[in-house]
């Protein structure tokens, strides 16, 4: 059965289906868009696609923070391409868990880390257990692919977008009462009101990932990589239509709900969100930066010395201001442990270095 016609059962059976579980249909589910292809690099494209020293900066990160680093964890893990020049740049005795729920990018990402043997295991959801020492979590655009809801201001309080079916059988948005009063919590408790008639994405996932972060390691480092912005911007009336969008062929879509399973969906992450969410579970937020200086502060440019103009020119793509180099924000999040400033240098102590 295709999502489509998944959808449309859901629908018949019980009624318009909150966005949130639209998504993780069109998405996640049977024959869903990350089910039945590899669509990262063929409809758009992610730091780790577009170079391979992105791993090798990660590695770096890994690297420097020392002491007993046992395991590395990468939730969204794709096809590898991450993990493939970073683990290729570590230590054996570091054990790799790569997190995919997407069929057929997880075999691509067991096949290109076949030749690390057993120091890299490929698994459909994080493993429920606790780990050793400490540990190193990553995600690279993950947060900005969580199944999120959909909802709107209106003069008597919050509603929520729903998917129902008009009678000539196409989805169609349908407003309602909020399937959860989650969804106004989590805006409140960032100050967020919306204004009558806008739109905006709450995604209420996130806790799941703090929380079995939270569970697995007793000290940890968690570095997440994506695109978004503070509530107040985010939710800002400069974005009164909210921010979610369909990709396809790196196209944007116009309509969201048309052929669900074709086409990729995503959203602006609330950073906000993340930082409450992570300190919540017993993390601080020690960085929050751009992907360039980030980038630059664990060596970019020192690494742009010894490579081929090509892969120069790839890591330049990551790094530059007006694109992915500010486009993209890093949020280093710690637990049980704090990282020595000198981690990460910022562009200032660079230069005084004389690296900058
Ligand atoms: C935008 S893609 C990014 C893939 C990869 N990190 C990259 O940068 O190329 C988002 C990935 O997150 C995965 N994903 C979605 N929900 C997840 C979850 N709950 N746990 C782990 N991975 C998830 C998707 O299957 C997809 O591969």
């Amino acid at each position: 059965m295709t999502p489509g016609a998944r959808i449309t059962r859901l629908i018949e059976k019980r009624g318009p289906i909150t966005f949130a579980r639209f998504m993780r249909e069109a998405l996640y589910g049977p024959g869903g868009y990350y089910q039945s292809g590899t669509p990262v690099g063929r409809d758009f494209h992610t730091a780790p696609r577009v170079s391979p020293l992105f791993g090798k900066l990660m590695a770096e990160a890994v690297r420097r923070v020392g002491g007993d680093v046992t395991t590395l964890v990468e939730f969204g893990a794709g096809s590898g391409h991450l993990a493939a020049p970073m683990l290729s740049a570590l230590p054996e005795r570091l054990r790799y868990f790569g997190i995919e729920p997407g069929a057929s990018a997880r075999s691509e990402l067991r096949a290109r880390l076949r030749p690390f043997g057993r120091r890299a295991e490929v698994c459909v959801k994080f493993p429920d257990r606790t780990f050793r020492g400490t540990g190193i979590v990553i995600a690279n655009e993950l947060f900005d692919a969580l199944p999120c809801h959909r909802v709107v201001g209106t003069s008597a309080g919050l509603a929520e977008l729903y998917v129902g079916r008009s009678r000539d059988g196409r989805f169609v948005g349908v407003r309602g009462k909020p399937s959860t009063s989650k969804l106004e919590r989590q805006l409140r408790a960032e100050g967020i009101r919306l204004r009558r008639g806008q739109k905006a994405e709450v995604c209420l996932e996130a806790a799941g990932v703090y929380r079995a972060v939270e569970r697995a390691f007793r000290r940890c480092v968690l570095i997440a990589v994506d695109y978004g912005y503070e509530a107040e911007e985010l939710y800002s009336p400069l974005r009164h239509g909210g921010t979610i969008r369909g990709y396809f062929r790196h196209r944007e879509s116009d309509d969201l709900l048309a052929g669900p399973g074709e086409q990729d969906m995503t959203y602006h992450v609330d950073l906000t969100h993340l930082r409450l969410t992570a300190s919540r579970y017993g993390f601080k937020t020690q960085w929050n930066i751009s992907q360039g200086k980030f980038l630059l502060g664990l060596g970019a440019l020192e690494m742009m010395r010894g490579v081929t103009m090509e892969e120069r020119l790839s890591l330049k793509t990551l790094l530059m201001p007006g694109g992915m180099g500010d486009r993209f924000t890093v949020l280093v999040q710690v637990k049980g442990m704090s990282l020595s400033p000198s981690w990460c240098p910022s562009l200032e102590e660079l230069a005084e270095k004389g690296e900058g």
